[in-house]
């Protein structure tokens, strides 16, 4: 005889809350399945107004019936996938908005004619009183209005989180620091979709275009390989095979190399390409999943991110039906690069690294103005140098040989473009203090 063992809601609930996602990865699931519901307007909203803050995804999709509302709001819920499908988990939409609310409804009209609105939510405080698998059905008059709006003008779908207390980690969750960090998290999440779905932005990946706005304001789309600069270089394609579970398939691998700075359009465009997390960790992989960009650069213990190979960038598509290959995770936040093709990886990649290299040394630093001249997004060279300039103080007899002893590790480590940046600040920094008066290297 079998028994059946039904888990505590409230425990397994509030350890699914944790899987680790980020604020901006969290808003992407809902994203995904606004996007995988045909919309093609989805409008993201996060408002501050201390505890009554809230976020609202609002889309044009097709929406769902109140059945279809409940199979979606349970963990695990049931459908069947297509192909280049961005749901897999039947999770998603439950784990990634626990992690950063405690509460979620989600409101959706699928007729056309009728002005239908149902609305489902789960609760955290109704989850831990009863401790019970139950989700609540929400009236149309206790709805935010912006969602009730959207509603009544369109089919679609919209996922509110309110009481935000994992966003609003304050002291006081109603003050100035609350509410900047508010801000710095809107100003983030544009960055960050903008990379995340560059490809449905664009309609590269779907005929029809996608827009997302954020706080309405358009999301501007972020392709990693600056496609549209002149400059950039795009290496020739390679593939591996690939096997699993007796399927094989291949993973294609299409190198860029970017422009250097003097090399681009504008300084701007420059800047921009840097990418949220700047030039140096942006180098690397670009993993794709059903077109959606599940990694922004780093080499996945390939390699290590070098300041010379920064201008690599390599797009890889996870082929439909291998995620198990890549070990995609439920916050599809992290993957592994499968261990069978590491090797033949590595030696393809090392042309394309040479590549970068050669271009970063020929046109690397072609400018010496200010800052920018070694790359100061190189944030532990730049504490390097601040660290060593302390040291300096005492040591003004600026040559290329003092420099080697004083700074023996920050010039070590230097290149020789580096090296010569170095002594001209040293340079710069004697003349303002007048207090060199030897000659200079
Ligand atoms: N905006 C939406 N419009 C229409 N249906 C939706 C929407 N959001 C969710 N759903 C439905 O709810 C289901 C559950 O969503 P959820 O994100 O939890 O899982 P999933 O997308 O199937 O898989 P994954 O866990 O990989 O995201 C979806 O499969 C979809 O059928
Ligand atoms: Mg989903």
């Amino acid at each position: 005889m079998t028994v059946i063992s039904i888990p505590s809601a409230k425990r397994l609930i509030s350890s699914m809350r944790d899987l680790g996602y980020e604020f901006s990865d969290a808003v992407a699931e809902i994203v995904d399945n606004s996007i995988q519901a045909g919309a093609n307007v989805i409008q993201v909203n996060l408002h501050f107004d201390g505890y009554d803050s809230y976020l609202t995804v609002l889309d044009n999709g097709v929406g769902m019936t109140p059945a279809e509302i409940r199979e979606a709001m349970r963990f695990g819920s049931m459908r069947d996938y297509e192909q280049d499908d961005l749901g897999k988990f039947g999770l998603g939409l439950k784990t990634s908005s626990l992690s950063q609310c405690d509460s979620l409804t989600v409101s959706s009209r699928n007729s056309q004619k009728k002005v239908q609105v149902h609305s489902y939510s789960w609760d955290m405080d109704h989850v831990n009183k009863v401790d019970q698998w139950e989700i609540l059905p929400v009236e149309i008059d206790e709805l935010l209005n912006p969602v009730v709006e959207h509603l009544y003008s369109t089919t679609g779908t919209a996922v509110t989180w309110e009481k935000l207390n994992r966003l609003l980690n304050f002291q006081d969750p109603t003050g100035g620091r609350a509410e900047n960090d508010i801000k710095k998290l809107t100003q983030d999440l544009k960055v960050s979709l903008g990379a995340t779905f560059h490809r449905y932005l664009t309609g590269e990946q779907r005929s029809k275009k996608v827009m997302i706005f954020v706080n309405g304001d358009l999301v501007e789309s972020w392709d990693p390989f600056c496609r549209s600069e002149k400059n950039t270089l795009e290496l020739e394609s390679f593939s591996i095979p690939i096997s699993m579970d007796g399927k094989k398939g291949t993973i294609k691998f299409r190198p860029f190399v970017l422009p250097t700075q003097s090399q681009f359009s504008s300084s701007s465009a420059h800047l921009r390409a840097g990418g949220p997390e700047k030039w140096n960790k942006q180098q690397g992989f670009y993993i794709y999943r059903a077109g959606r960009l599940l990694q922004s650069g780093g080499w996945c213990g390939l390699r290590t991110s070098d300041e010379h190979s920064k201008l690599a960038r390599v797009l890889v598509e996870i082929p439909a039906g291998f995620d198990d290959l890549f070990k995609v995770n439920i916050s599809k936040m992290k993957i592994n690069f499968p261990r069978e093709i590491r090797e033949e990886a590595i030696l393809k990649l090392a042309p394309i690294i040479k590549k970068a290299n050669d271009l970063y040394r020929a046109h690397g630093e072609t400018t010496f103005s200010g800052a920018s001249v070694y790359e100061a997004d190189d944030k532990n060279f730049e504490q390097l140098v601040s660290n060593s300039l302390s040291k300096l103080d005492a040591e003004w007899s600026l040559t290329p040989g003092t420099v080697k002893n004083v700074l023996p590790k920050l010039y070590g480590q230097a290149t020789p473009s580096e090296r010569r940046y170095l002594l001209r600040i040293f340079k710069r920094l004697a003349e303002e203090k007048k207090a060199g008066e030897k000659p200079l290297a």
